[in-house]
C-alpha cells in the first residue's frame, strides 16, 4: 500500500532552471502507519526532509509507504523502491526476525539500508557493512518509568491503597517479540525492585502498542482485580490511555484508579500528564531520532562522513529517552 510520495524542490528552483545535482531518493516502509509513535516520526521526518530541500537547494524525492504489518509485503516495497532507484531505503521492520530477505536484496543492489524503531540483533545488522540501526535504548525506556513509578511510591503512602507496603501492578505490554516491549516491562519492574520496593504481579496483557486492545484488555483486568492494582505500567502511552478510556468508561472514581506511568510523551500522552491522569511518561525522541535518520541518509548519499552526522560503531545512532513528570 502506498502511503504517499512526496518530491521536495530547492526553493527557487524554477521550472526552466532545474537543479543541477540528481534528485535524491529516499525511500520509507512503515511496519503499520497507523501506529501513533510511528506516524508522528514520519511527519517529523517529512518536515526535515523539507527543510534539508531548502537549505542545501537539493531535490529530494521520497517514498513513503505503508507494509500493513506484512513482512511479505515489506519485503516487495524494497524491491520496488530499490527498481525505481532509491539511493537509501528506511526500513521500519515489521517482523524484526525477518530481515534476511531485505538484507540480501539491498546487498546485492548495492542499496544501503537504515532499520529504525524495531531493532534486529547485531548479527543480522553485520550481515553487509551498509546497514544500519536508527532508534533508541530500550533498557533506558523502562529503567526511568520504573523510576518514576518507584519515586510516586516512595513518597506517598497514599500509592499503597491496601497498606500491605506491597506495590501490586499490572502491565500492558506491546508486540510479543518486539524488543521495547521485552526490555521495557523487564528493566522497569527490576528498577523498581532495586529501589527497595516489594512488588506483586496481579496480571498482564499484550495489546500490540494500540489504543483501542488496551481498552479491551484493561477493562477486563479491572472486572477481576478492581482497585487491588496500585500501579499500570504499559509499554507504552497509548495503551496507558487505553486504560484510562477503560477507568473512564467503566466510571471508576478518580480516586480509585490505580497510577499509571506511560513512555513515549505523545501529545495524548502529554495531555494525560497534564491533566494528572497519568503522573508521569517517558519522552522517546522522534525528533532526535527522525533527524538522525535524515543526517545519515543525507551523508550516505553524499558521500559525508558517517560519525560525522551521529554514526557510533559504524552502525548505530542511540537517542537517549527523558523522564516527564511535568508537562
Ligand atoms: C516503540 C513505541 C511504541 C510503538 C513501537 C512500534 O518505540 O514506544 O509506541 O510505536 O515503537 O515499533
Amino acid at each position: 500500500m502506498l502511503a504517499g510520495c512526496i518530491g521536495f524542490f530547492a526553493s527557487g528552483c524554477s521550472q526552466s532552471q532545474p537543479a543541477k545535482q540528481k534528485t535524491m531518493k529516499i525511500g520509507v516502509t512503515l511496519y503499520d502507519q497507523y501506529d501513533t509513535f510511528i506516524s508522528h516520526l514520519m511527519d517529523t521526518f517529512k518536515e526535515d526532509v523539507y527543510q534539508l530541500s531548502e537549505e542545501t537547494g537539493e531535490t529530494i524525492s521520497l517514498e513513503v509507504m505503508d507494509a500493513a504489518k506484512s513482512q511479505s509485503t515489506q519485503n516487495d516495497q524494497v524491491k520496488m523502491m530499490i527498481e525505481r532507484g532509491c539511493d537509501v531505503i528506511c526500513v521500519n521492520l515489521v517482523d524484526r526476525t525477518e530481515p534476511t530477505t531485505i538484507t540480501d536484496m539491498a546487498e546485492k543492489n548495492g542499496v544501503p539500508i537504515i532499520f529504525f524503531n524495531r531493532e534486529l540483533v547485531p548479527e543480522d545488522l553485520e550481515r553487509w557493512d551498509k546497514l544500519y540501526y536508527v532508534g533508541a535504548d530500550a533498557y533506558q525506556s523502562g529503567v526511568l518509568e520504573g523510576e518514576i513509578a518507584a519515586e510516586a511510591f516512595l513518597a506517598s503512602k497514599e500509592m499503597d491503597r491496601n497498606g500491605d507496603g506491597v506495590l501490586q501492578y499490572v502491565s500492558l505490554e506491546g508486540e510479543i517479540g518486539h524488543q521495547d516491549a521485552i526490555v521495557r516491562t523487564e528493566s522497569s519492574i527490576n528498577t523498581i525492585m532495586e529501589a527497595g520496593i516489594e512488588v506483586e504481579k496481579l496480571g498482564y496483557a499484550i495489546a500490540n502498542w494500540n489504543r483501542a486492545q488496551a481498552k479491551t484488555q484493561f477493562t477486563a483486568m479491572w472486572t477481576e482485580l478492581g482497585d487491588r492494582i496500585e500501579l499500570l505500567l504499559p509499554n507504552n502511552d497509548d495503551m496507558a490511555l487505553g486504560a484510562i478510556d477503560a477507568l473512564k468508561t467503566l466510571k471508576v472514581p478518580r480516586e480509585d484508579w490505580p497510577v499509571i506511568v506511560g513512555i513515549d510523551g505523545t501529545s495524548e500522552g502529554l495531555e494525560a500528564v497534564r491533566a494528572g491522569e497519568m503522573i508521569g511518561t517517558v519522552y522517546n525522541d522522534k525528533e532526535g531520532q527522525a533527524g538522525g535518520m535524515l543526517n545519515l541518509a543525507y551523508a550516505i548519499i553524499t558521500g559525508g562522513d558517517l560519525e560525522a552526522a551521529g554514526l557510533k560503531d559504524g552502525k548505530y545512532i542511540r537517542l537517549p529517552y527523558e523522564k516527564i513528570t511535568e508537562a
